[in-house]
C-alpha cells in the first residue's frame, strides 16, 4: 500500500545536486545574438495581441537582439526593475537555463504552497493555506511527507526573499512561472508581485493527493476554486513532471516520455491502455483519463498544445493568486523571457532533438553554463 501522500501534481520530486557555491553569479550582460536559430519563439507573430484574458500570453515585445528575452535599460513599470535581476538568479543560478530537477521542483512548490487554499476556511475566518510563500518562510511546512523531496529547493529558494528584500510569496511564485518557462514548449504565464508576507503556516490535510478519488479531487479543486477544466489543464503538469515517493522502486520516472518539454503527450499516454517504459502513471491521472465527470476535460488536451498553453495558463495564474488580491498586487509579466515554441522544432510529431538544443542556446543563452 502506498502511505504516502504526494501531490497532486507534479510529484517530481526531485535530489538537487549541489548548486554552485554563489547561485546569483549571473551577470546581466547582454548577450549576442548567436543567429537565426530554428525558430521557436513567438516574438511579434500573429496571435501574440494581448488580450483581456488575465492568463493569456501577454504580447512579447520585439526586443532587437531575437532572443525574446526582455532588458532591464527597457523596463515600463519601476516597481518591476529589481525583478529582472531576480530573474536572471533563478534562471540563471539557479536553473541553468533548463528544464532540470529544480525547474521541475520550483513548479511542484508553486502547487504545494498554493494547493493548501480553501474558500470554505477563508469564510470562517480561519487560516486557509493561500498563494502566500509560507513553504519557504516556515521552517516545519516543507518537513510534512506530502512535501517530500522539496527540501533542496526550499532550501535553495528560502534565503532569496530576505537577500532580495522582497515577500516570500513574490519569490516563490515568480519562480514557479520561470519553472514552467524553463521547460521549452511552457508557455509565458503573467508575472505579479506585492503579495504580503504569509498570514500562518498553510492548514495540514488540505493538499491534494493522488492517492484520491476523482470526485474528492474534483471537490477539493472546487474549494480553491478551479473548475473541472482548470483542474485537468493543472494536472498536465506532470508533463515535465518526475516521481520518487509514490513508488519508489521506480524513482525518477516520469509521467510521460517527453520529461525535459512541456507537451501534450502526457495527456495521451496517460489515456492509452499502454505504458512506455520508465513512465510510472498516477492512479488519480489514469482515473481522470476514464471518469465520466472529467473524460471530456481530460480528452480534449489530447494533440491540442494551443488549448492546454491557454488554459495552463489561466489556471496556473488563477493558483498563483489564491488568497491574494490581485488589484493590490503590480503587474510584471514585462519581464517574462518569451516560450521556446515546439512547432518549429517538431519533424513528424515528434520534437527533434538537434533543433530543441539549438534553439536552448539562442532563446536561453543568458542563463546557461
Ligand atoms: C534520481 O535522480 C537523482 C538526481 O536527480 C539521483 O541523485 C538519484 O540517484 C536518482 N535515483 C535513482 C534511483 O536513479
Ligand atoms: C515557424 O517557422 C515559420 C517559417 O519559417 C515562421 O514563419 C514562423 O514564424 C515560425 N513560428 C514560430 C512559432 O517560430
Ligand atoms: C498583465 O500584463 C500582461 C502583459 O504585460 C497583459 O497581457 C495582461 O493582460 C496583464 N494582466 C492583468 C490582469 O492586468
Ligand atoms: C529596448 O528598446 C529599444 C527601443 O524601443 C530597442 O531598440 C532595443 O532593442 C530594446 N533593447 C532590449 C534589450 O530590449
Ligand atoms: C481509480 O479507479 C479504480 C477503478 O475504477 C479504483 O479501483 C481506484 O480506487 C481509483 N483510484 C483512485 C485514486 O481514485
Ligand atoms: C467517477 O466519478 C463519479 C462521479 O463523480 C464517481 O461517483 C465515481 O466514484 C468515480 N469513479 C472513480 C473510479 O473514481
Ligand atoms: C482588494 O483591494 C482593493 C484595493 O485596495 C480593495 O478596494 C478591495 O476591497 C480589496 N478586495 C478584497 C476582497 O479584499
Ligand atoms: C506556437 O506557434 C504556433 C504556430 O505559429 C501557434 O499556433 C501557437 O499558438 C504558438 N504557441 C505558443 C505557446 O506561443
Ligand atoms: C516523415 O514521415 C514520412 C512518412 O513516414 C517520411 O516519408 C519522411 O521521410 C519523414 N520525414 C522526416 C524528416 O523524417
Amino acid at each position: 500500500m502506498r502511505h504516502f501522500t504526494v501531490l497532486l501534481l507534479l510529484v517530481l520530486a526531485v535530489v538537487l545536486p549541489s548548486i554552485n557555491a554563489n547561485p546569483y553569479s549571473y551577470s546581466s550582460s547582454r548577450q549576442t545574438d548567436p543567429g537565426d536559430g530554428p525558430g521557436g519563439v513567438d516574438n511579434d507573430g500573429p496571435g501574440g495581441v494581448d488580450d483581456d484574458d488575465p492568463g493569456a500570453d501577454g504580447n512579447v515585445p520585439d526586443l532587437g537582439d531575437g532572443n525574446g528575452i526582455p532588458d532591464v535599460s527597457n523596463a515600463t513599470n519601476p516597481l518591476c526593475v529589481p525583478w529582472y535581476g531576480i530573474r536572471d538568479a533563478i534562471l540563471g543560478g539557479i536553473f541553468h537555463g533548463r528544464c532540470g530537477d529544480e525547474a521541475r521542483a520550483s513548479v511542484r512548490l508553486a502547487f504545494h504552497d498554493a494547493g493548501t487554499f480553501s474558500d470554505a476556511l477563508k469564510a470562517q475566518g480561519l487560516p486557509n493555506g493561500a498563494a502566500d510563500g509560507s513553504m519557504i518562510w516556515d521552517p516545519t511546512e516543507v518537513l510534512r511527507t506530502e512535501n517530500d523531496g522539496l527540501q533542496p529547493i526550499v532550501s535553495i529558494l528560502s534565503p532569496l526573499p530576505a537577500q532580495f528584500g522582497v515577500s516570500p510569496g513574490d519569490l516563490l511564485h515568480l519562480a514557479g512561472v520561470l519553472g514552467v518557462l524553463a521547460c521549452p514548449g511552457g508557455p509565458r504565464i503573467n508575472a505579479f508581485i506585492g503579495r504580503p508576507f504569509p498570514l500562518n503556516v498553510a492548514p495540514m490535510g488540505l493538499l491534494p493527493s493522488p492517492e484520491d478519488p476523482v470526485p474528492k479531487l474534483i471537490a477539493r479543486f472546487a474549494d480553491m476554486g478551479f473548475t473541472v477544466r482548470d483542474l485537468m489543464a493543472l494536472v498536465g503538469a506532470h508533463s515535465t513532471g518526475k516521481q520518487r515517493f509514490v513508488d519508489p522502486a521506480l524513482a525518477n520516472s516520469s509521467f510521460d516520455s517527453t520529461v525535459d518539454i512541456w507537451d501534450v503527450r502526457f495527456y495521451a499516454e496517460t489515456a492509452a491502455p499502454t505504458t512506455p517504459p520508465d513512465v510510472l502513471k498516477l492512479d488519480s491521472d489514469v482515473n481522470f483519463s476514464h471518469n465520466a465527470s472529467t473524460f471530456h476535460e481530460f480528452h480534449r488536451f489530447i494533440n491540442n498544445q494551443e488549448d492546454w498553453d491557454e488554459d495552463y495558463r489561466s489556471a496556473h495564474l488563477k493558483m498563483m493568486l489564491l488568497g491574494q488580491n490581485i488589484s493590490t498586487l503590480t503587474n510584471c509579466t514585462e519581464l517574462m523571457p518569451a516560450s521556446i515554441n515546439l512547432t518549429n522544432l517538431t519533424i513528424n510529431g515528434t520534437v527533434d532533438p538537434t533543433l530543441l538544443e539549438a534553439a536552448i542556446q539562442k532563446y536561453r543563452a543568458p542563463w546557461l553554463s
